[in-house]
């Protein structure tokens, strides 16, 4: 069968890998793509959110499953065009997907439901929000309320603090219309727990743990994640059966009760607290870079999982039991400004899978074109294999211009 993946980052070349390995997908297609991805599929240049296209090509290649990685392509109701015109594709309708482009709804979806989670207040008043956080804590937590690419979220340690962001967030519009979502400040470690969800059937993931942040002890600006490993030794057999029953399960069924039923990949980004397992945000699609030490892992058909979900039945998978730990190489000056163009070598003496994230082709030599560029993920038996592994096999790598932390999985090692 053919099939089309949208995006083009690492965690797309992760899913278009593990439908190499399925025998049922003879033709892979990927818009756009990148240079690792047309190693294993034909890249076609049609943005993400370009959805007309997109359809078009679908409908023009005989593509019979669409998977879709990106939230941007969420957003413009991708899904909902290709199910428009009866084609089959992996991924929430934009109606479901609000779960994570509006805070304030999977606020109020939670709090409905009974979901644990951080206690919360909705402003779009500044003096109202002022009044909110001088009565709380600090430190405090402020979200703006819509897509922020990662960028919306400011944990105040002082008031003054506090004020300066809300006047940017309320006052200054800097991110457009303004709506603030505040809330509690929790503790404790953060994992990631993804779902394959069709409606109210759902499929667990193995965990993960992302690495926001720049530098190595979680120093420096918060980036798209600088790596990710699973498992996790902190997360327990009875944390993981309550996070599925209330938290992944009772959010799917809340989904169908609310009648935006969600599809694709639900992404609990939750927190073991001294009070137990809440939710810090869901997204609505995979994890990045979560997605590319976890599917490594699974052992079943590619194609049949998405289609199962594709088709609203019972996904069912199976994974290994190898620990799986990746870094990511990052244009230095990520997250801030960085240049572009510089020589990468020496991929080829890497005995580890490589997913390209910002790579381009540049007469016929591979160099960097974005601000992560690839992520080197090794599996071994145990997680200290795993790292020890994905570090001697980076230094394979020859490049001027990247930076990678050292110290991954870290918190699996205490
Ligand atoms: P978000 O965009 O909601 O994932 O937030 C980005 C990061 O801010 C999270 O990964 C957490 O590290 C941190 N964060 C968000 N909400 C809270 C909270 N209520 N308490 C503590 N840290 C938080
Ligand atoms: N790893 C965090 C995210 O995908 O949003």
């Amino acid at each position: 069968m053919n099939v089309l993946v949208i995006g083009s980052g690492g965690r797309e070349h992760a899913i278009v890998e593990a439908l190499s390995r399925s025998s049922k997908a003879t033709k892979i297609y990927a818009a756009p793509g990148n240079a690792g991805i047309a190693e294993l599929a034909e890249c076609v240049a049609i943005k993400d959110t370009e959805v007309e296209k997109l359809v078009e090509f679908a409908k023009s290649h005989d593509v019979e499953l669409t998977v879709v990685g990106p939230e941007a392509a969420l957003a413009v109701g991708v899904v909902d065009r290709f199910r428009e015109e009866g084609l089959k594709i992996f991924g929430p309708t934009k109606a479901a997907a609000e779960i994570e482009a509006s805070k304030d709804f999977a606020k109020r979806l939670m709090v409905k439901y009974d979901v644990p989670t951080a206690a919360y207040a909705t402003f779009t008043d500044f003096e109202e929000a002022m009044a909110y956080v001088r009565k709380g804590s600090l430190p405090t937590v402020l979200k703006y309320d819509g897509l922020a690419a990662g960028k919306g979220v400011v944990i105040a340690e002082t008031m003054e603090e506090a004020e300066a962001t809300l006047r940017d967030m309320l006052l200054d519009t800097k991110f457009g219309e303004g709506r603030v979502v505040i809330e509690e400040f929790l503790t404790g470690e953060e994992f990631s727990l993804m779902c394959f969800v069709a409606g109210n059937k759902i499929c667990p993931m193995p965990v993960a743990q992302d690495h926001k942040r720049a530098y190595d002890n979680d120093e420096g600006p918060n980036t798209g994640g600088m790596g990710a490993y699973t498992e996790l030794p902190f997360i327990t057999p009875e944390d993981h059966a309550y996070a599925m029953e209330n938290i992944m399960q009772r959010v799917a069924d809340a989904m169908v009760a609310e009648g935006v039923p969600f599809t694709g990949v639900l992404y609990g980004g939750l927190m073991k607290t001294p009070n137990g397992i809440k939710v810090i945000e869901f997204n609505a699609r995979f994890g990045d870079p979560e997605t590319e030490v976890v599917l490594p892992r699974l052992k079943s058909d590619a194609v049949d999982v998405f289609m199962a979900v594709a088709n609203n039945e019972q996904p069912t998978t199976e994974w290994t039991d190898e620990a799986t730990l990746g870094i990511v190489l990052a244009s230095k000056g990520y997250p801030g400004s960085y240049d572009k163009g510089f020589v990468i070598r020496g991929t080829e003496r890497v005995d580890a899978k490589i997913y390209h994230m910002g790579t381009a082709r540049k007469d016929g030599e591979l160099v960097t074109a974005g601000g992560r560029v690839m992520i080197v993920v090794a599996s071994a038996p145990s997680l200290e294999e795993a790292l020890n592994k994905a570090r001697k096999e980076i230094a394979n790598i020859e490049c001027d211009n990247l930076f990678h932390r050292t110290d991954i999985g870290a918190k699996a090692f205490r």
